[in-house]
């Protein structure tokens, strides 16, 4: 049998550790170009005859070309005679190893730069040609001192003689920049003009080949096993539940941890989705008061993480062990939580926020884990869900963070607060779908705030809580800008809110983009 893999062309895309590989491989997705990241250190000849691929792209890395050992590719990687881009540290690693020099800048060049086309290249087929500038993003301390015998420089800013060098010959390519970030506006043409121009790859790979690669890969993992799936509500394991119930049938059942700090009404929908018109079967644990009672007088918010993760745990390992047999557990892992997780380093990274997957379950139950969505970003995540059928008003759902409404209740947490967050809550999303911007907005929601103030309603004054709301626009949640409502709409929401939830008698809206912020106020 052929694997999905097989019938397609491939692009290898060999990664030095750049905290936006993913990148590279979404934006070759995005033309149709089937390809996989590989660290450097598993790229050996051997793979790449097995893996025979189309071209090579070199990522960016952290480390220096001039410290000692730091990461190569394998030199095998520059005699496949395929077309070779290398990006960043791809590119000097390249430029180090075939026979060029790389040198410490003197100045680093960190975000925008301009660069100076100097060449006609088919990599930059459809720009200005020579003579143009070109917006990109750069990234980098080290820098290209002298090229190999072969190369000539098709692109130069003031601080990068080198910014894009070319071997048209052998088709090797590098730039110093990160063609792979949406601040480099034409970066996606050019990563296109690599792989179909230069590689004449056709593009022949889709969401509809992703889904039926995952399904095949399922089935191969699992055998005839029993997997669990915890189901959120969110689109990410519903994505997962619905792919594994397509491709594993009753061998999945979903545990769905009802927490009690969800939204308005959204246990039931996920209740009548999953069991009533998928027939996937699913356990219900209606856990709010175990929850609730947990979280009394706690509010430290990564306390609060900690009591839910554990909770959440508690409440899971009971369920499936009453289904009992299941040896797989399956998670609606991002790529966004596996980078912002991890360093790039490999050192210890900073945790802003620790955020609650059902880390540590696994081996506490002695499962082996499922994560068909490990690779893929939220986008391209709703797009799988599309390619399943799942409804498109489930698929566009904002993302909810696993504690749920806890880390939107900053300070102790009360049943009564919980049902005045609710309310509140689903008025300001009913009235941003009413006003046609749900879908333009990554996250929406209310945040009601430990603070009461006065005011008067009729003629009695009021002493109660302020509520703020939060909307922001982001492409993966990792940076985001505050939502610019008019202020008729703020105006409107706000009224209705004070007017129809007790306990709230003031509105503000947070205008934070992040960073500084971050998305939630926990
Ligand atoms: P922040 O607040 O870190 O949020 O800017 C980025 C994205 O992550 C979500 N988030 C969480 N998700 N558990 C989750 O599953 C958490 O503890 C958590 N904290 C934040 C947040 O809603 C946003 O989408």
């Amino acid at each position: 049998m052929t694997t999905i893999q097989e019938q397609h062309e491939r692009a290898l895309i060999v990664d030095f550790g750049s905290q936006v590989t993913q990148l590279i491989a979404r934006r070759l997705r995005e033309s149709g170009v089937y390809c996989e990241i590989h660290p450097f250190n598993k790229v050996d000849g051997a793979f790449l005859s097995a893996f025979s691929p189309k071209c090579v792209i070199l990522s960016g890395g952290p480390a220096s070309v001039t410290g000692e050992g730091t990461p190569r590719a394998t030199k095998e990687v520059f005699d496949l005679g395929v077309p070779v881009l290398g990006i960043c540290y791809g590119e000097q690693t390249m430029v180090n190893q075939l026979g060029g020099e790389v040198t410490p800048a003197n100045e680093r060049e960190f975000g925008r730069a301009d660069i100076e086309i100097v060449a006609d290249t088919p990599l930059f087929e459809g720009f200005g040609g020579p003579g143009t500038e070109e917006r990109v993003w750069m990234s980098h301390g080290d820098r290209v001192h002298a090229i190999p015998e072969g190369f000539e420089v098709i692109a130069k800013t003031q601080n990068a003689p080198f910014a894009a060098i070319a071997d048209e010959r052998r088709q090797f390519y590098g730039v110093q920049f990160h063609p792979e970030v949406s601040h480099t506006p034409r970066g996606a043409a050019l990563l296109k003009n690599f792989t179909h121009a230069i590689a004449g790859m056709k593009g022949d790979w889709s969401m509809a080949a992703f889904k039926e690669e995952e399904i095949a890969k399922v089935r191969e993992q699992v055998g005839d096993g029993k997997v669990i799936c915890g189901l959120s509500g969110g689109v990410d394991s519903s994505v997962v539940a619905v792919l594994l119930h397509e491709a594993l049938g009753d061998q999945l059942t979903c545990v769905f941890v009802d927490t009690g700090l969800l939204r308005k009404g959204e246990a039931k929908q996920v209740v009548d989705l999953f069991r009533g018109h998928y027939n996937i079967p699913l356990v219900h644990a209606d856990e709010g008061d175990l929850f609730l009672g947990k979280l009394d007088g706690v509010s430290d918010p990564e306390k609060k993480r900690k009591i839910i993760g554990g909770t959440f745990i508690e409440v899971f390992e009971r369920e499936a062990a009453k289904i009992g047999g299941a040896e797989f557990l399956a998670q609606g892992t991002l790529y966004p939580d596996v980078i912002e997780s991890v360093s790039a380093t490999g050192g210890p990274s900073v945790t802003i926020k620790s955020h609650h997957n059902v880390g540590g379950l696994p081996e506490r139950m002695n499962m082996k884990l499922v994560e068909p969505v490990r690779e893929l970003f939220k986008d391209e995540v709703r797009a799988l869900g599309r390619e399943l059928g799942l409804p498109e008003a489930f698929v566009q759902r904002h993302p909810f963070p696993g504690p749920g409404l806890a880390i939107r209740i900053p300070g102790e947490i009360t049943p009564d607060k919980v049902a005045i967050l609710q309310e509140a809550d689903a008025i300001y999303l009913e009235e941003i779908r009413k006003a046609g911007l749900y879908d333009e907005i990554w996250q929406a929601f209310a945040v009601l705030l430990p603070v009461n103030t006065v005011g008067v309603m009729g003629d009695e004054r009021t002493y109660e809580a302020v509520l703020a709301l939060r909307a922001v626009t982001s492409r993966d949640g990792m940076t985001a800008d505050y939502y610019p409502f008019d202020h008729d709409f703020l105006g409107r929401t706000a009224t209705r809110i004070i007017n129809e939830v007790r306990g709230v008698n003031r509105v503000v809206y947070d205008v934070t983009s992040k960073p500084p912020g971050t998305i939630e106020w926990e």
